[in-house]
């Protein structure tokens, strides 16, 4: 999301603003750093970026910095306290009117504060691309309503507000016209979509996802993140009925102990995940799955551990975002007794890691030999005239080739695993 969020700060800076980009900072009249408050290192890092850039403000006056994405909205007064030689503080909702922010900052000389969450006036202010890549994030919705105990993605990004059919379908068709092939749906709950337009028809994830693939431009449709809880049939039927949709479904679990999910508030049980997983499987049967985890929650014994591990292994996820738990003020989770060593929570967070580490070598292996189509993505970055295409399963594949092949979907024979790479040839058809 906040990758998507510095996208469009950049295409505001150049189409609307009249800015050039540059790798230099020390060139820049504009500077930007778009942030994350999800754990506590990543917040630390903006106000020791912020440190140095002040430096570069002091032999260019003129220079305006900004802070954007959710430290800027939860940190707003810490940031003009601690920082006041900052000239905006954007938040994750607002970003579309850094434009008018940017006036603002340079006739008022003050530090411009703008993190309120209106409804969605965000994608409609947005400017249209007129080049688009071959794979292109596409909001369908925004923030989240399911409060996690540790998680502070409600208070920063706001609840769940889900966009209007017609503006995402429009949106996807002017990508479509422009060259883009795969569609990355995007948003903090994305199974969460809920729109009802003005004569009460309701459209959920499952339809809009069917929608969606009327457009036979689309060759791929991949979507993150997504709920345990929010399935509904209607999914289920489009893993069976639009080979569109990818064979790939990243579905955080956290936590596999019942104890400890219910202490995070996640809303759901070991088996009744373990439930998606099933239904996900019978509607397509080649799917594989990643999650996240947080680790060293507290209260998590070697036992609860355990059993994530388990879980692991049961479910085979081939990759993870997975992290030790940071302690987030203003969440129902910071007042909990976190006593285990910091130590141990390293340990178990390497030995998970190395767990679905291995678990994914030996999918890799298992694969060689096996025919799959990918979707060419750019240049190898270790292999010359080599290119890199992801399969519908997400592994990563090195083939053969240059930048032309950059968007096409190709029919390959995967041929052989070295070090952690897939290498692949392209079969002719
Ligand atoms: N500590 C560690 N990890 C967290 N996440 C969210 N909040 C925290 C926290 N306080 C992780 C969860 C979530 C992902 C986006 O970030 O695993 O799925
Ligand atoms: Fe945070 Fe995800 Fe839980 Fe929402 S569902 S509160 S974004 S961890």
């Amino acid at each position: 999301m906040n990758e998507y969020d510095s996208d469009k700060m950049k295409d505001l800076l150049s189409q609307k603003m009249g800015f050039q980009s540059t790798s230099l900072k020390e060139e820049a009249d504009v500077l930007i750093v778009n942030t994350c408050s999800i754990r506590e290192k990543a917040q630390e890092k903006v106000f020791s970026l912020l440190g140095n850039w002040r430096k570069l403000k002091k032999n260019k006056p003129d220079l305006v910095i900004g802070v954007a994405g959710c430290v800027a909205s939860q940190e707003s007064d810490e940031i003009s306290n601690r920082a006041p030689y900052v000239d905006m503080v954007i938040g994750p909702q607002t970003i579309h009117r850094l434009p008018e922010i940017y006036e603002q900052s340079l006739s008022s000389k003050k530090t411009v504060v703008d993190v309120e969450f209106p409804l969605i006036e965000k994608f409609d202010s947005l400017p249209k691309l007129s080049k688009s890549k071959f794979s292109e994030f596409v909001t369908i919705m925004e923030g989240c309503s399911k409060y996690c105990s540790y998680c502070v993605v409600p208070y920063t990004r706001g609840t769940e507000v889900s966009r209007p059919l017609n503006d995402i379908l429009d949106e996807v068709n002017n990508l479509v016209e422009n060259g883009t092939k795969e569609i990355i749906l995007l948003g903090q709950n994305v199974n969460a979509y809920f729109y009802e337009d003005r004569e009460g028809n309701v459209v959920n994830f499952g339809l809009l996802l069917f929608y969606l693939c009327r457009n036979k431009g689309i060759k791929r449709i991949r979507y993150t993140t997504s709920h345990p809880n929010n399935f509904d049939e209607q999914t289920y039927l489009a893993y069976e009925k639009l080979p569109q949709l990818v064979s790939h479904l990243h579905l955080p679990i956290q936590s596999g102990s019942d104890r400890v999910l219910a202490a995070m508030k996640r809303g759901y049980t070991v088996l009744e995940y373990k439930s998606v997983i099933r239904k996900l499987k019978k509607a397509r049967p080649d799917i594989t799955f990643s999650s996240d985890f947080i680790v060293g929650f507290p209260g998590e014994t070697e036992e609860d551990f355990m059993k994530t591990i388990q879980l692991i292994k049961d479910i085979e996820f081939d990759q993870s975002y997975s992290f030790i738990y940071s302690k987030r003020p203003g969440t129902p989770a910071a007042s909990l007794e976190d006593s285990l060593p910091d130590s141990e929570k390293k340990d178990r967070l390497k030995f998970l890691q190395d767990t679905i580490n291995s678990l994914s070598k030996n999918r890799s292996k298992s694969i060689i030999g096996e025919k799959a189509e990918v979707l060419v993505e750019g240049k190898s970055s270790k292999y010359e005239n080599m290119v890199t295409g992801r399969t519908t399963n997400n592994k990563i594949i090195n083939i053969p080739g240059q930048d032309n092949l950059v968007g096409e979907l190709l029919k390959i024979q995967i041929t052989e695993l070295n070090n952690k790479s897939l290498k692949g040839e392209i079969l002719i058809s």
